[in-house]
Order: structure tokens, then C-alpha cells, then sequence
């Protein structure tokens, strides 16, 4: 039997602070009903100034280590997928090593967007199957608040702050995550774009004027991507595995917009009950939005021995890809 990964522990963290859709009316021109209904968000989880990534990265690691039973020293690499780190160096994988105490494990931060999560376990799987005696950390943790205008109401009633981890390590039994799918569209960049924070366009009078510190989005355009690569992702990993739809137990999509998450759903032929959604919730929190669900439904009793798993996400870049599993 070829050795496969296996995630044996999960962990989230969300800020205390929940923002309605209530909330959002009073400072923006919409209403709780158009966001409940072009978007499927009811609330989400906005980071204080203590509640930096790094922090909530490190809280899901923890409960993600106690599930699995793995001390901190005993990680080989830690791997967080974000796109709002606490800042450019140290990264924040740095961060959360030094918080736990990971003396021999290596870290580096992913940046893949919203996909940024399934790139990371992707990541971890190959060094996993290269030593199945590795223990590595994947987290996806995001602050996104940090970069939203919250003046601007085509990205302000979409995103929310929250981190996700998984423990993996190998195993010879025949279960494990099957096959993994990534893929890109660098000309697709401009669409969804933090122009601003880096090294091109650094903070000046000028640019932080033009709103270029904040995400930008042309959300019409990025949906109909989104759902076009999505559902191009799903069949890639069920052809992969010999899958049809009646064979995926639980699907895990990016917690973009309900709509998204349904249009997928029916064309794959899911029933709603094997269509896990908290988007309601937290809203979009990007890199964090697999994993939170995953640990959701770990720690609801959802994730039983054998259940065939399909995760799929879509984010910046454009990224896009897939991770399918048996539990
Ligand atoms: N409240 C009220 N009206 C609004 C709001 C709001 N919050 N936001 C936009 N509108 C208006 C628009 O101004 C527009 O008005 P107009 O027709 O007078 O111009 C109208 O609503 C329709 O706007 P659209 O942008 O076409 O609305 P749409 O139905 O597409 O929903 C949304 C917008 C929710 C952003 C949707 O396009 C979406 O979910 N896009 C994909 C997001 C996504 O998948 N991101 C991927 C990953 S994210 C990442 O990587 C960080």
C-alpha cells in the first residue's frame, strides 16, 4: 500500500467580535436581505487589535495539536496559506513556530488566496509521502478586515477574520487524502487585487489616496470564474478517483457565496446534505474557509472512518484547485 496523508487533528479560531448584516446597513448603503440573498451571509467575525493572524493562526493550532495529540516540538513543518499576514517578514508560519515553541520545525507562509489552504495541504501530502513519519501543521488564517474598505460595499459585507488548521502526518492504510489538483490564471489577476502593500506600489500619500491598501474586486466577473473553475476543479478530482457523484459523501467548497456553493452542488448532482455551509456564519474568510468547515464538521461528528471528502476552492490570483479525501 503507497503511504498517504492523514489529518489527524483539526482546529479553528474566529474572533469574539460578530458583525451583522445590521451592523453593515449602518455604515454602507445595503441591507441585511440583499446580503442574505446575493451572498448567503448572515454575519462574521471581525479581529480586534489583539486578534492579529498570527494570534488566530496559533489559537486553531493548538486545538488542532491537542486533537491530534502532537506537542509542538514534535512538528516537522508548519505551512500557513494566507494573504493577509501580521506583516511581510517574519511570516507568520515564523510567528505561530515561536508561539508554540516548534523548535525543529520548518515554516513558511503559502500565498494562493483563497485556495491558499488546499495548496498548503497539497504541499504538506508531497513531503508526506516522501517521509510518513513527518508531522506537519497546514493552516489557512486570515484577517482580512486589516485590507477592507469598509466604506466600500462590494467587498465590506463579504469577508471575515478566522484561521483553520489541520495536523497531518502518513499512514500505509488504504485511506488519506487521494489526489490533490492545483491550478492558475496569472492574466485573471487584476480582478481580485490588494494593488497596494507590497513592493510595486509601496504606501505612499498618492497610492494609500487611490485605495490601493484594500482588496478590489469586480465581483460579477470573479463569480462566473469562480463557478466555471470550481466545477472544472470537482470533475478533475472525481475523474481522478473514479467518482461519480454519487460517491462523494461531504463537499468542502470555498465559502465564497451560497450561490456559488449551490450552483456547484447541482452540478455535481449533491444532494444539500452532503454540501457542508457555515457561510452564514463567518462570510468569506478566504484561506480559512476549508479549514474552519473541516474542523466544524470534525468536531460535529460529521467526519466518519471511510467518508469520501472533495474539497474545491477558487480565490486571487486567479488559483483554483482540489483535494479529495477518504477519512
Ligand atoms: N448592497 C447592496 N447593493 C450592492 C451591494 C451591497 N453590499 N454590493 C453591490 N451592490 C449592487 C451593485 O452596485 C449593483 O448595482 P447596479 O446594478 O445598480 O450597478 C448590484 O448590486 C449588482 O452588483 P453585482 O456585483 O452584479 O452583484 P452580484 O450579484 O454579482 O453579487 C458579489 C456581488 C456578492 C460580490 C458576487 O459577485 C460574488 O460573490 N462574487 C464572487 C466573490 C468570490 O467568489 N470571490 C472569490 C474568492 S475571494 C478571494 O480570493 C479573496
Amino acid at each position: 500500500m503507497p503511504i498517504r496523508s492523514i489529518i489527524i487533528g483539526t482546529g479553528s479560531h474566529v474572533p469574539q467580535r460578530v458583525v451583522t448584516n445590521k451592523d453593515l446597513a449602518s455604515r454602507v448603503d445595503t441591507t441585511d436581505e440583499w446580503i442574505r440573498t446575493r451572498t448567503g451571509i448572515i454575519q462574521r467575525h471581525i479581529s480586534n487589535d489583539q486578534e492579529t493572524n498570527s494570534y488566530l493562526a496559533t489559537q486553531s493550532a493548538r486545538k488542532a495539536l491537542d486533537m491530534a495529540g502532537v506537542r509542538p516540538q514534535d512538528l516537522d513543518l508548519i505551512i500557513v496559506g494566507t494573504m493577509s499576514p501580521d506583516m511581510p517578514m517574519p511570516s507568520v508560519a515564523c510567528l505561530v513556530q515561536n508561539e508554540l515553541g516548534a523548535k525543529k520545525a520548518g515554516a513558511f507562509d503559502l500565498y494562493a488566496a483563497c485556495t491558499s489552504f488546499l495548496y498548503a495541504l497539497s504541499v504538506a501530502d508531497k513531503f508526506v509521502r516522501c517521509n510518513s513519519r513527518m508531522k506537519i501543521l497546514v493552516i489557512g488564517s486570515e484577517v482580512l478586515s486589516r485590507v477592507t474598505n469598509w466604506e466600500d460595499r462590494n467587498t465590506c459585507v463579504i469577508f471575515g477574520d478566522g484561521a483553520g488548521a489541520a495536523v497531518i502526518t502518513g499512514t500505509k492504510e488504504d485511506r488519506g487524502i487521494l489526489s490533490t489538483h492545483l491550478h492558475s490564471d496569472g492574466s485573471l489577476g487584476e480582478l481580485l487585487i490588494i494593488k497596494g502593500l507590497g513592493t510595486a506600489f509601496p504606501v505612499s500619500h498618492e497610492n494609500l489616496e487611490k485605495g490601493w491598501q484594500y482588496i478590489q474586486m469586480q465581483g460579477r466577473e470573479v463569480f462566473k470564474h469562480a463557478i466555471k473553475a470550481m466545477e472544472s476543479a470537482a470533475w478533475e478530482a472525481m475523474e481522478a478517483n473514479g467518482w461519480n457523484g454519487d460517491d462523494v459523501d461531504l463537499l468542502f467548497s470555498h465559502q465564497a457565496n451560497i450561490r456559488i456553493i449551490n450552483f456547484l452542488g447541482e452540478k455535481l448532482g449533491l444532494p444539500k446534505e452532503k454540501i457542508f455551509i457555515n457561510i452564514h456564519k463567518y462570510g468569506n474568510t478566504s484561506a480559512a474557509s476549508i479549514p474552519i468547515a473541516l474542523d466544524e464538521a470534525n468536531r460535529t461528528g460529521l467526519l466518519t472512518p471511510g467518508l469520501r471528502i472533495l474539497m474545491v476552492a477558487f480565490g486571487g490570483g486567479f488559483t483554483w484547485g482540489s483535494v479529495a479525501m477518504c477519512w
